[in-house]
């Protein structure tokens, strides 16, 4: 879609011009103009090569950790050639014109924080960081390439794995707390470049709704929650973040 084409609706500029604070609830679609492939998309979906199901869980640093480890490592290397896109930048300039904003990111790509956000809850963690779940040692990981054995902690030896919430494991309490909170406040919840099929992540939108907050979903197909946002803006969020911000300027 060309930037032309896309008008961004008054009722999401009025919601965002008198909100006094914002929720944006970030999912990979944020990411993908960055080049980094989104979860559920058919044609460059990541898991359209991969069964994340047999690789992104607890069993699976159990039983293979290293295929596990090194599907993450080619995650992280593919990442770290990455950069921020005009969305991310779009949301540092928005907490620069709003009284509060606080960035809710699915995605562990740390794009956010390296496009300069600073308010950011990393509700499915990082994946740079090692982390280990037998002392708690976490450190930031620095070599991507592939490897031959599991790296071990430097504290206890045991082996590592990413900080990144696994499926079936439960949200970082820290993240949770932070994300309900924000969520039970905001006057408008923005949700852009989410499936919103994952939860609880997917529930804060409508804990939002339910409060009242002006809900606007900013996403290239409809989601469950297409029907129940008071806007939809039905187009790539690096275009339609930056024509939302210049037209709140
Ligand atoms: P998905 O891949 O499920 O959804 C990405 C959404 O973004 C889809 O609805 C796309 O249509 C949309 N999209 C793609 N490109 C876009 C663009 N340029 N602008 C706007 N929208 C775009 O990714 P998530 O919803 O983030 O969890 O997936 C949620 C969670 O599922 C992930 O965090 C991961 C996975 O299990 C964990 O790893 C714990």
């Amino acid at each position: 879609m060309s930037d032309t084409t896309i008008d961004v609706p008054t009722a999401a500029i009025d919601a965002l011009r008198q909100a006094t604070s914002i929720v944006a609830m970030t999912g990979a679609g944020v990411s993908a103009e960055s080049g980094v492939p989104t979860f559920r998309d058919a044609q460059t979906g990541l898991w359209s090569q991969y069964k994340p199901e047999a690789l992104a869980t607890p069993d699976a640093f159990v039983q293979d950790p290293l295929t596990a480890w090194n599907w993450y490592q080619w995650r992280r290397e593919l990442v770290a050639a990455t950069t921020p896109n005009p969305g991310h930048v779009a949301l540092c300039a928005l907490a620069e014109l709003t009284p509060a904003l606080q960035i809710i990111t699915q995605n562990v790509d740390g794009l956010h924080t390296s496009a300069g956000s600073e308010s950011v809850v990393e509700f499915h963690g990082n994946l740079f960081i090692d982390q280990c779940d037998h002392c708690g040692t976490r450190e930031q990981a620095t070599a991507y390439e592939p490897l031959t054995t599991p790296p071990l902690c430097s504290a206890c030896a045991q082996v590592l794995r990413p900080g990144v919430v696994l499926f079936g494991e439960l949200i970082p309490e820290a993240a949770l707390r932070s994300a309900v909170a924000a969520t039970e406040q905001c006057d408008v919840f923005l949700s852009i470049g989410t499936s919103s099929l994952v939860y609880p992540a997917a529930g804060l939108a409508q804990t939002a709704l339910t409060r009242g907050a002006t809900l606007i979903e900013i996403n290239t197909e409809e989601t469950p929650l297409s029907s129940v946002a008071d806007v939809v803006i039905r187009a790539p969020s690096a275009n339609v973040l930056p024509k939302l911000v210049a037209a709140l300027q």
